[in-house]
């Protein structure tokens, strides 16, 4: 079987790794933007290439004929890649671009769940309205007026366009007084049209994700990512520096209820956008969601795989990735198709010492003096690399490499995967509390205090400890 697959990063690899581990003989055909080491040695060919040129990928799609598409970044699937390949003839596990706007637009996505009464967002109003609101300077006394007498100043301003996870800013974190809110809010409506004005949860965040095939939805082991480049969660936002799994495919925070109502959630808003769009979402369905004092919020969808949380989830999957591919684009995903072992997972992120604050590695040698992996143990997924003419590892200005402990308990997970990274040479670090009991016992003591602290007058507002620490 052949498969395209549209991805570098080590998400790619982990996507690679788990296509390699099928029974069915699977070729890869690889379509990366920037080479990628860990995957080239899984396929039968890499075309290192502008991936957004759909012309040129559907040629190669003609030329090597694969049974379905894999697309895994948000630009291709939000431009419309799957649409580009069904044209000719060939299916795709990733959405169409109208059902992508699940990613590419969070007012759709609001407005979606309120037009179907899923009861999942915070107070929230997206401008200027669709219907029509005001303009100019109307338009700023409305953000003004929502930000202050509805939000009571607790808020957050996304930019409602794909903008590689930097449109989105916090009150008291990014924009210190309503003044920059109303200003970044304006900003947004001159660059993409439209602003989405959201009140700001507290609580701790997780991801859920699922595989989807219109109606048909099986969920894959919750996951909780570490977006903050430094220990304790402080410093810039990244691309994730870390993640992780328990044995039970639930988190030590979550109640049963928790976990349940977020699956409930993804399987609702697949109906949705059945229902809106009349045509099957077809592959990966990412919930980024916050636990929060009376239960779960949706913070927002990817129409994709997560960058770490693929790492953590596919090196648990003992099923066969191939048939799960094949029954989304077919119509026929079953629960039997999907099993995932019963180990808890650590990754943490490699990254350049520099990461993300400048480049200054960029193009120094890293060395990692272990294998790829070793079954059941540990997985080893390339990102940001090259490789010189001298087979020579070279470090990129992003995110380097994902290792990936496995284990009984997150505990045993997190030792493996830190004593890897320990071995790890070059100019390079990572977040050593990632996993650490230290670190989930400071998540569920804080659900815990969310829990059982006195309600306020509404269950949704921001309770009075609303400082930038309390979202993880
Ligand atoms: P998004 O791109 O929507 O996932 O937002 C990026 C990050 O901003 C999230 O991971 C959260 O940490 C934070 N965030 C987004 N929306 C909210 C919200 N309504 N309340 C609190 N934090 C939020
Ligand atoms: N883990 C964050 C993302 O993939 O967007």
């Amino acid at each position: 079987m052949i498969v395209l697959l549209v991805s570098s990063s080590a998400r790619g690899h982990a996507i690679a790794d788990a296509f390699a581990r099928s029974p069915q003989n699977m070729e890869i055909i690889s379509l990366c933007p920037t080479a990628n080491p860990g995957i080239r040695a899984l396929a039968r060919e890499q075309h290192v290439m502008n991936i957004m040129n759909f012309e040129q990928v559907c040629a190669i799609a003609k030329k090597t004929q694969p049974d379905f598409a894999f697309i895994a970044p948000d630009d291709a699937i939000g431009g419309g890649l799957a649409d580009a390949l069904e044209t000719i003839g060939i299916a795709s596990v990733a959405p169409k671009k109208e059902l992508a706007k699940i990613e590419s637009s969070k007012g759709f996505t609001r407005n979606l769940l309120k037009k179907h009464d899923i009861d999942a967002s915070p107070k929230f109003r997206v401008l200027p309205s669709l219907e029509g609101g005001g303009r100019g300077r109307g338009l700023e006394q409305e953000i003004r007026s929502y930000i202050e007498n509805e939000l009571h100043g607790e808020y957050v301003v996304k930019y409602d366009a794909l903008k590689g996870g930097k449109g989105v800013k916090l009150s008291g974190e990014h924009l210190e007084t309503i003044d920059h809110g109303v200003s970044y809010a304006l900003e947004c409506i001159e660059e993409c049209g439209r602003v989405v004005l959201e009140e700001k949860l507290i609580g701790v965040e997780f991801s859920l994700l699922s595989f989807v095939s219109g109606p048909d939805v099986v969920h894959m082991p919750v996951v909780q990512d570490h977006k903050r480049a430094y220990e304790n969660d402080t410093g810039p936002n990244t691309g994730g520096m870390g993640t992780y799994s328990d044995t039970n495919h639930s988190l030590p925070f979550l109640t049963e209820n928790d976990l349940k109502r977020a699956q409930e959630i993804n399987q609702l808003v697949a109906h949705a956008l059945l229902r809106e769009f009349g045509i099957p979402y077809k592959g990966i369905l990412y919930g980024g969601f916050i636990a929060v004092r009376d239960g779960i919020r949706l913070i927002e969808y990817n129409a994709r795989f997560g960058d770490p949380e693929a790492l953590n989830i596919l090196p648990l999957l003992t099923s066969d990735f191939a048939a799960i591919c094949l029954g989304i684009v077919t119509g026929e995903l079953t629960e039997d198709l999907v099993h995932f072992s019963r180990k808890a997972t650590v990754c943490k992120y490699i990254v350049p010492e520099s990461y993300p604050v400048s480049k200054d590695q960029k193009g120094d040698i890293v060395e990692f003096p272990f294998s790829h992996s070793a079954p059941d143990r540990y997985n080893l997924f390339y990102g940001d690399i090259s490789e010189d003419l001298n087979g020579n590892l070279i470090l990129g200005s992003s995110r380097t490499a994902g290792i990936v402990g496995i284990g009984d308990s997150i505990a045993q997970a997190e030792a493996i995967a830190q004593k890897l990274c320990e071995q790890v040479q070059g100019p390079v670090r990572f977040r050593r509390d990632i996993g650490k009991e230290e670190m989930i016992q400071k998540r569920k003591d804080m659900m815990k205090d969310l829990r059982y602290s006195s309600p306020v007058s509404s269950s949704r507002s921001a309770l009075p400890l609303s400082t930038s620490s309390t979202v993880f």
